[in-house]
């Protein structure tokens, strides 16, 4: 049976098993998907031991993500933005190095939560390497606006330069949390606040009651963003639905078959 993994460290808490194991049986495919602890030090051996045990890909989560651009042979575009890989497929003609997690987003934000992007004025918060990886794909789905918050502005200025050739052009801006001006259709948060309970010091006026507040951290209650974005009339989602969609993304580079996520993201919410 063909089979793939989880890399991480830690890894206990991974939930990729469970859902590469709901979409393999939602579309009849016969595989395997287990976690591994792979040791700080020890990423690379990991990975060659998986493979000469037959393994046929993997998923890299924290804190493997770039060591995970080096052990790749080739990077798809999407991971070269991204700056990270999230997914490994061992092909026949080598390591290819993916990332599936902006395609993750987008496709909860426009299929998940019914919200189109194009058109949109998109603020996005945060320009570490979370929200690095969204740029590309939220860009190939033409937002009128992309504008890039950050408590450093430097980071979302350096981003601002490299995604100008790839579509961003007088599309993307960047600039610090306390210049963000007007309302917003979509509102990401990408920064790792949340983690500390912390809010990025946002102005109130960028939600309004048509705004998608979604941030990319999840948990049982609601984040401190999501109740701040709530609070003042924005619709709110967490990263739970990014989570299963990057999954499904990762399944069908691997299988070529994209498997349905609404009863999954369902299940995984009830056992939250
Ligand atoms: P990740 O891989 O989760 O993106 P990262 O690359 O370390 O992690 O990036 C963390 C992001 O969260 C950065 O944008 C960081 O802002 P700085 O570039 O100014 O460091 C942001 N961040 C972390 N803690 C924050 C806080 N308490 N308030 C606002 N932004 C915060």
């Amino acid at each position: 049976m063909d089979r793939y993994c989880v890399f991480g460290n830690p890894i206990a808490h991974s939930k990729s098993p469970d859902i590469h194991a709901a979409f393999a049986a939602q579309t009849g495919q016969q595989l395997l998907y287990e976690k591994r602890l792979a040791p700080l030090d020890g990423f690379f051996t990991a990975v060659r031991g998986f493979m000469a045990e037959g393994g046929k890909g993997a998923n890299v989560t924290v804190p493997f993500k770039l060591e995970a651009c080096k052990v790749a042979q080739a990077l798809t575009m999407r991971a070269q933005a991204a700056g990270a890989v999230n997914t490994l497929h061992f092909t026949a003609d080598g390591i290819i190095g993916d990332n599936t997690d902006g395609a993750g987003l987008v496709a909860d934000i426009v299929d998940n939560a019914g919200t189109a992007i194009a058109g949109k004025r998109v603020l996005l918060l945060g320009a570490g390497g979370a929200a690095r990886g969204v740029v590309l794909p939220i860009l190939e789905h033409c937002p009128a606006k992309l504008l890039i918050a950050n408590r450093t502005v430097a980071t979302a200025e350096a981003l601002v330069q490299q995604f100008a050739a790839l579509g961003g052009a007088g599309v993307v801006s960047a600039c610090g949390f306390a210049d963000i001006e007007g309302e917003f259709d979509i509102v990401i948060n990408a920064t790792s606040a949340s983690l500390s309970a912390e809010l990025p010091p946002i102005p109130a006026g960028v939600f309004g009651p048509a705004t998608l507040a979604l941030d990319m951290m999840y948990g049982k209650e609601p984040t401190v963003f999501m109740q701040f974005a709530a609070a003042h009339g924005a619709r709110t989602r967490d990263g739970l639905g990014m989570l299963v969609q990057q999954a499904a993304e990762a399944f069908a580079v691997w299988r070529g078959v994209r498997p349905d996520t609404a009863a999954v993201l369902a299940q995984l919410r009830a056992a939250l």
